[in-house]
Formats: C-alpha cells, sequence, structure tokens
C-alpha cells in the first residue's frame, strides 16, 4: 500500500510508524542528518532504498555536536525544501524531533568515546564534536531500531568513530559507509559550501586536487612524510588556513609512515575564510 512520507516528531508517533513495518518484517534503514539536504545525502538515501524496503532519514540539527562558538544557530535550515525532496525520493518516514524531544530538560547523559574518536584530526579542533554525535547516534539507533545505518566517507573519522561505537555498545544495527559525493571540479559536497564566496568557490576544489595529488605520489613509492610537506605548504600558498594534512591507518586511524603499515588514508581539515572544509582519500 503506497502511504506517501510520514513527518514525526515525536516518539509515540514515531513508534507507531514504525509498527506496521516491523510487524511485516521488512528490512529498516536510518539515513541520519542534519537536513540541509544536498546531492550528498541523497546518495545515502538511494542507497538505503537499495539495501532496505523502507528508509527512515532522521534531521536533527544536534545541540550537543556544536561548540559554543560554533555554528549552531546559523547551521543552513531547509526543513520544507528537505521533506519535498524526501517525499520525491519516494521515503517512508522523516523523524524530525524538536530539541526538547531529543534532550528533554534534565538529560545528563554523553557518551565518553576512545579509540579512532581519540585520534586527533577533528577531535583537536572540535573536542566537543564526537562525544555529541555518538550521544545523538545511539539515541537515533535506540529510537528507530533501524536494521541497517548508512554514513557517509565524506565525514571519514564520523564514519569509523560510529562503526565502532556500535560495534562496543553491541548495538544490533550494520553500519554502512558511502562514497563521497562531489560536484565535477572535485569539491566534496557539504551543507557547509553555501558560507563559501564566489572567489572561495573558486579556492576550494584545490583540496581534493592536492589529496588526489599526494595519494598518487605515495602510491607511486614517494615517502608519505615529504609528500605531505610539500601538500602542506601548496595549500598554505593557495590561502586555506591548513588544520590538519595526515595519512592514517583506514580503519584504526592511528599515524602511519609507509604504506606497508596498512590501508592508507588522507584526511585534511583547513579553513577558507570562515568556511571549514574537510575531504579524504584513499591511498
Ligand atoms: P550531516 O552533515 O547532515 O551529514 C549526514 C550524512 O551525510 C553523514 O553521514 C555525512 O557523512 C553524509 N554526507 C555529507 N556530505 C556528503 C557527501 N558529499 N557525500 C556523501 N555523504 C555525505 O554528519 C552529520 O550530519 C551529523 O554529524 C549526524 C551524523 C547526523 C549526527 O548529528
Amino acid at each position: 500500500m503506497a502511504t506517501g512520507l510520514k513527518v514525526v516528531r515525536t516518539l509515540p508517533s514515531l513508534r507507531r510508524a514504525l509498527e506496521p513495518y516491523r510487524e511485516a518484517g521488512e528490512r529498516i534503514a536510518l539515513v541520519p542528518t542534519m537536513g540541509a539536504l544536498h546531492r550528498g545525502h541523497m546518495a545515502l538515501v538511494r542507497e538505503a532504498q537499495r539495501r532496505s524496503k523502507r528508509v527512515v532519514v532522521s534531521i536533527f540539527v544536534n545541540p550537543a555536536q556544536f561548540a559554543p562558538h560554533e555554528d549552531f544557530v546559523s547551521y543552513p535550515r531547509s526543513f520544507q525544501a528537505d521533506i519535498k525532496a524526501l517525499r520525491a525520493a519516494k521515503v517512508d518516514i522523516v523523524w524530525a524531533p524538536p530539541v526538547e524531544v531529543m534532550y528533554p530538560d534534565g538529560f545528563a547523559t554523553r557518551i565518553a568515546l576512545e579509540g579512532p574518536a581519540k585520534a586527533g584530526l577533528e577531535d583537536n579542533f572540535r573536542p566537543h564534536f564526537f562525544g555529541g554525535v555518538a550521544t545523538v547516534v545511539v539515541k537515533l539507533f535506540t529510537q528507530v531500531l533501524p536494521d541497517i545505518a548508512l554514513f557517509g566517507q565524506k565525514d571519514y573519522q564520523q564514519l569509523r568513530v560510529v562503526t565502532q561505537l556500535a560495534k562496543d555498545l553491541d548495538l544490533p544495527v550494520k553500519v554502512i559507509g558511502a562514497p563521497t559525493v562531489r560536484e565535477p571540479d572535485g569539491l566534496a559536497l557539504s551543507s557547509r559550501n553555501v558560507y563559501l564566496s564566489a572567489a572561495e568557490r573558486a579556492v576550494a576544489p584545490m583540496l581534493h586536487r592536492v589529496l588526489e595529488g599526494c595519494a598518487a605520489r605515495i602510491k607511486s613509492g614517494e615517502k608519505i612524510e615529504r609528500v605531505l610537506n610539500v601538500a602542506r605548504i601548496e595549500i598554505d600558498v593557495a590561502g586555506f588556513a591548513l588544520e590538519y594534512l595526515e595519512a592514517r591507518h583506514a580503519l584504526t586511524l592511528a599515524p602511519v609512515t609507509s604504506p606497508s603499515d596498512g590501508p592508507v588514508r588522507l584526511l585534511v581539515a583547513a579553513k577558507l575564510g570562515k568556511t571549514r572544509l574537510i575531504d579524504n582519500v584513499a591511498v
């Protein structure tokens, strides 16, 4: 029976909407988002539909993962357009709880992380971030109880953190990573790209070009540290304020000095004006 998209905002209505799917034994996928949906999010939705009969997309701008000086208040919000896109994509449920439903008065729990969340990278620049992500993701998982959940490789450390979290807490959900969707010039799609001025937008794809160049040189046998040192200068000269450019073990995120240390992932974060960009590629 085609019943169309249900937008739910309370836990009882979420449970009511999910009940028939569970009773029918239908596989349920969750795609967690903060809204301001773009083609990257929609690729996760399509992958979820490929793997599951039912798809729930959550839209929740999670205050717990923003520091007071960050962009929680100005974070792009486009709820009506998001709903329209999700309805057209034939998503089953949008789970869009208000803050007071997710974090009622007196809420006093936060997940404490080790391992990939403490491997530096994002954690050095956003120390509050993964604790906030983990707390909301565990809540989303227990609220929706999906069979699978899709996350983008675009936020590579987040994908590793959530994978570890689900494993360590025996959460009965399979975490699946999907490839980064890019603009034709290589810039990774991000809700925050709307902050870029026209001049910054022209420079932004350079970050991905440098990553791909590094990966090719490392593959051809050049020493990782040398390749990264040259690239760090290139990024600075192009006008970015580089936060990190590092080579890490693709699963543990531990530092690596040579491809013989295991599968290598290159990860970068840099500010262009006020906009913070992150990206990563496999070697
Ligand atoms: P948000 O930034 O909205 O991203 C939602 C999901 O979309 C994440 O899994 C992210 O990795 C993925 N995504 C973003 N840009 C992408 C791109 N260009 N290609 C492929 N996937 C992309 O990440 C969050 O929200 C939050 O931290 C969340 C997990 C929802 C917890 O609040």
